[in-house]
């Protein structure tokens, strides 16, 4: 051969190797992840703390995992299912997103899963507590927690700890039934005896006139659930009313004691026991960099949502990476079920049958704690490890 054909057997091969290499550049589609979430109404909070995690995540992780471009679209349903659902929808069939997340408040769950099993589009609950969520779609995997799951660690502890008689007091909805009816049974079969079952409005309740209704039940303890937010209205008008002085005592789950709040709530919250799975002043390394990095970029203090949506992030991110950056809706289900990583919580596991979350539940006192700068914490001192939802291990 001689140099002219070499000459231009390099130059086709050079014009080949360029153009498949073009080819083979041309960028996949972002990968979307909706997150429909409560930016405004009644559960603002929530909204609030995700969104503040999601950016952290991607700050700490970036946006591209395999390869793919990762694109995450926030939008606010202002605390109203209907309006889930309707976003729910618009995100599914034009935006065409490859899951969906978010979810503060249960019947918001409940609107979308019919969306989420149509698309075949994981639905990743980051915020919302009924245990049945989860029956409600096979696309549906949860990253929060469950109220049985954090309900009957605090009813054990309440039976051990010489408190005989309790009223319960739970927001009239999902989650709130579902901690009335674990709380009872579980109390119940330790000896103990329920004897008030008090329900309160979810929307804009006053605390007051079910506040009298304990005073005047005398129980030893009162067993308290509200949905994060409300815990400051009531934990001021269970101070107003007396009723931290009255010798009744108040247990709840770390919904009412939420670090959203809990900081502003004074001496009333001070010797609160409660049960949840997740607290800022967890004392894992893992938790210490995360409650220093999310205060540093957001300027509040993280509190359970934060934690549940980053881990729904890390959840979402495995699985693209399981699926090396193809995803589909299939693929992305298989890959995050089972799925086992350390959260700022401590371990957790996404049970692959459930597809719920299995973690530990600790029992906490809320203290001031000198070592940080005095503030109220949700201090563990006990905990149940690797705990399933009972109402379906059941
Ligand atoms: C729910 O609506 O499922 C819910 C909301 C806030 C909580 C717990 C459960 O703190």
């Amino acid at each position: 051969m001689n140099i002219q054909h070499r000459l231009i057997r390099a130059v086709v091969a050079l014009v080949l190797g360029v153009t498949t290499h073009l080819a083979q550049a041309q960028p996949a589609a972002p990968f979307k992840i909706g997150f429909i979430l409560p930016m405004t109404g009644q559960s603002a909070s929530t909204g609030k703390q995700i969104e503040g995690a999601i950016k952290l995540w991607q700050a700490q992780n970036g946006a591209t995992v395999a390869g793919r471009k990762v694109e995450v679209i926030i939008k606010d349903d202002a605390t109203v299912p209907d309006t889930t659902r309707r976003i729910a929808q618009e995100m599914v069939v034009n935006d065409k997103v490859d899951v969906l997340a978010g979810f503060g408040i249960t019947p918001s769950a409940f609107a979308t899963a019919p969306i989420a099993t149509q698309g075949k589009t994981p639905m990743v609950v980051t915020a919302a507590a009924t245990s049945a969520i989860t029956e409600r779609s096979p696309y549906i995997v949860r990253t929060s927690f469950t109220l049985p799951q954090v309900t009957v660690p605090i009813a054990d502890w309440a039976a051990k700890n010489g408190i005989k008689r309790a009223v319960t007091f739970v927001a009239d909805y999902g989650p709130g039934l579902d901690a009335e009816k674990f709380f009872k049974s579980q109390f119940q079969l330790n000896g103990g005896q329920v004897t008030g079952e008090i329900r309160t409005p979810l929307k804009s309740p006053d605390f007051a006139p079910f506040l009298q209704k304990v005073a005047d039940l005398k129980p030893d303890a009162v067993f308290v659930f509200l949905p994060s937010g409300q815990g400051a209205a009531f934990m001021k008008q269970f101070g107003e009313r007396g009723l931290d002085k009255s010798g009744i005592r108040l247990i709840a789950t770390g919904d009412v004691t939420d670090d959203d709040q809990l900081n502003d709530m004074g001496d009333v919250a001070l010797g609160v026991v409660n049960s949840h799975h997740y607290s800022a002043a967890h004392p894992s390394a893992t938790n210490k960099k995360f409650v220093q990095a999310f205060e540093a970029a957001n300027k509040f203090r993280p509190n359970f949502m934060a934690v549940a949506g980053y881990d729904g992030m890390h959840l979402i991110y495995n699985a693209l990476a399981a699926t090396k950056g193809k995803g589909g809706g299939d693929a992305l289900l298989a890959a995050m079920k089972g799925q086992v990583f350390e959260s700022p919580r401590g371990q957790i596991l996404i049970d692959a049958q459930t597809r719920d979350i299995v973690q530990d539940v600790y029992i906490r006192k809320v203290e001031r704690v000198p070592a940080m700068g005095n503030q109220l914490f949700n201090v563990e001192f006990d905990v149940q490890k690797a705990v399933k939802d009972p109402a379906k291990s059941k």
